[in-house]
C-alpha cells in the first residue's frame, strides 16, 4: 500500500469511529457536547511535506547561531514544550514568555500568548525572525538550505524549486498540522464511552462547567479561541508575590492585560503554567484561576477533582500516550 492509500484507510477507520458517536444522551451530555468537541485525527496531509517539516523542526540550521532548533523549545518528547518558565533564545537570553505547546496548535483559532495572530504561517515566521527567538533572516536561510544535503534536493523534489520563504513555512506548518493528540480519555468520554472517566474525574468535569471555567476554556481545544483579561477579580487573599492587583471589575481592559485563553489539552504535562510560567503546580494554577478569573476560593477537594479531570485531557501521539518526563505529577 502506498502512503496516500494508508492515510485514506486510517481516515476511513476514523469515519467508522465517528459513526458510533452518541446522538441522544442526558442533559449533561448534551451540554458537554455543545461546549466541547472531540479532537479529530489530523486531516489528510502531504506526507512528504510532513517529513520535510519534521526534519526542519528539529534542525538548528534554522536559527542564526545554528545552536537552537524549534524542538529546543518545543520538545515533542516533553509535551511539545520545555519545562522552563521562560524560553532561552538564540542569544542565550531569556525570552520572558513560556513556550506554549505545539501539539494541537492547528485547532487554536488564536495564536501566541497574546492571541494576536490567526495564521500559523505568520506566527512561524515571527518566531523564526524574532531576534529574541531564532533571529534568522530569509536570505540566510535560503542560502544555507540550498548549500548542502539533504535539503537542496529535497526542496526541489517536493516543491520543484529551491528553499524560499513560502515553501519553508509551508513544510513547517504542514508538519505542525500533523501534531494532533487525539484519543484522550476525555475524547472517549465525549464520544460516549461511559467508562472513560472515573467518578472523581467526572465530578471534576462537572465542576469545571458549573464554576464557569468552560465559559473561557471551551471548544475542541478547551481554549485557544478568545482573549481575556488575566486577573478579572482582585485576589480575595490579596496579591501574592507574582501577581499584580487587578483594576476594579468593569474597568476596560488594556492590551497589556489581555491574554489568549490557552488550550488545556495535555495541560497536565505542559507546566510550568501561565504566560510567564509563574507556577509549577497544576493545582496552584487552578486555584489562581478560581480566585482571579472567577472571584472564588475553590475548596481543596474541588481543586483536586478539577485537576483529576484535567489529567484526562492528555492524548496520544505516534500511537503512544503523550508524556513529559520532566513534569512532576500533582499528587
Ligand atoms: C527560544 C525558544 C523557542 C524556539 C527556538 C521556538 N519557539 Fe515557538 N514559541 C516560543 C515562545 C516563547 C512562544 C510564545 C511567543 C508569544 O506568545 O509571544 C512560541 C510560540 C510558538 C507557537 C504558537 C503556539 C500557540 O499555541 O500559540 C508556535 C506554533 C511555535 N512557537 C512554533 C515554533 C516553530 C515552528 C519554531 C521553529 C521555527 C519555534 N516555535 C521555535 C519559543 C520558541
Ligand atoms: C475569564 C476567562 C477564564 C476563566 C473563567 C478561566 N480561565 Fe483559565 N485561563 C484564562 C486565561 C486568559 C489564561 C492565560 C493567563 C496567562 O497565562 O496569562 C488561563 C490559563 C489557565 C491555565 C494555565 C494553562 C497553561 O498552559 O499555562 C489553567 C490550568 C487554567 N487556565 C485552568 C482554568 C480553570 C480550571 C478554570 C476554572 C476554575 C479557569 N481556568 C477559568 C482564562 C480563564
Amino acid at each position: 500500500m502506498n502512503r496516500p492509500d494508508r492515510l485514506r484507510c486510517a481516515l476511513a477507520g476514523l469515519g467508522t469511529a465517528l459513526l458510533v458517536a452518541p446522538v441522544g444522551g442526558s442533559a449533561t451530555e448534551v451540554r458537554e457536547r455543545r461546549t466541547f468537541a472531540p479532537l479529530e485525527a489530523a486531516a489528510a496531509l502531504d506526507l512528504d511535506k510532513v517529513a520535510l517539516g519534521r526534519k526542519l523542526f528539529s534542525d538548528p540550521i534554522l536559527s542564526r547561531s545554528q545552536a537552537i532548533s524549534c524542538a529546543s523549545c518545543h520538545d515533542l518528547a516533553r509535551g511539545g514544550t520545555v519545562s522552563l518558565s521562560s524560553a532561552i533564545a538564540n542569544d542565550g537570553k531569556e525570552h520572558g514568555f513560556n513556550a506554549p505547546t505545539v501539539f494541537n496548535v492547528a485547532a487554536n483559532y488564536l495564536l501566541g500568548w497574546r492571541g494576536t495572530h490567526k495564521s500559523l504561517e505568520v506566527l512561524n515566521e515571527k518566531v523564526l525572525l524574532d531576534p529574541r527567538l531564532m533571529a534568522a533572516d530569509w536570505s540566510l536561510l535560503a542560502d544555507r538550505l540550498d548549500q548542502g544535503r539533504p535539503y537542496a534536493s529535497w526542496f526541489r523534489r517536493i516543491y520543484g524549486r529551491k528553499a524560499d520563504r513560502t515553501n519553508v513555512l509551508d513544510a513547517l506548518v504542514t508538519f505542525q498540522r500533523s501534531l494532533v493528540t487525539a484519543n484522550s480519555r476525555f475524547d472517549r468520554h465525549l464520544r460516549g464511552d461511559a467508562s472513560a472517566l472515573t467518578p472523581s474525574e467526572r465530578k471534576g468535569l462537572q465542576l469545571f462547567m458549573s464554576y464557569g471555567c468552560a465559559s473561557c476554556h471551551q471548544g475542541v481545544n478547551l481554549g485557544g479561541n478568545m482573549r481575556q483579561r488575566f486577573g478579572i477579580f482582585s485576589d480575595p487573599a490579596g496579591p501574592s508575590v507574582n501577581e499584580t492587583a487587578s483594576p476594579p471589575v468593569g474597568t476596560p481592559a488594556s492590551e497589556e492585560d489581555l491574554f489568549r485563553v490557552p488550550s488545556l489539552r495535555n495541560v497536565a504535562i505542559t507546566g510550568p503554567y501561565f504566560h510567564d510560567g509563574r507556577v509549577d503546580s497544576l493545582s496552584e494554577a487552578v486555584s489562581i484561576m478560581g480566585r482571579r478569573q472567577l472571584g472564588q476560593t475553590l475548596a481543596p477537594s474541588d481543586i483536586e477533582a478539577i485537576v483529576a479531570f484535567l489529567n484526562t485531557l492528555t492524548g496520544e501521539y505516534d500511537g503512544r500516550p503523550l508524556e513529559n518526563p520532566a513534569t512532576s505529577i500533582d499528587p
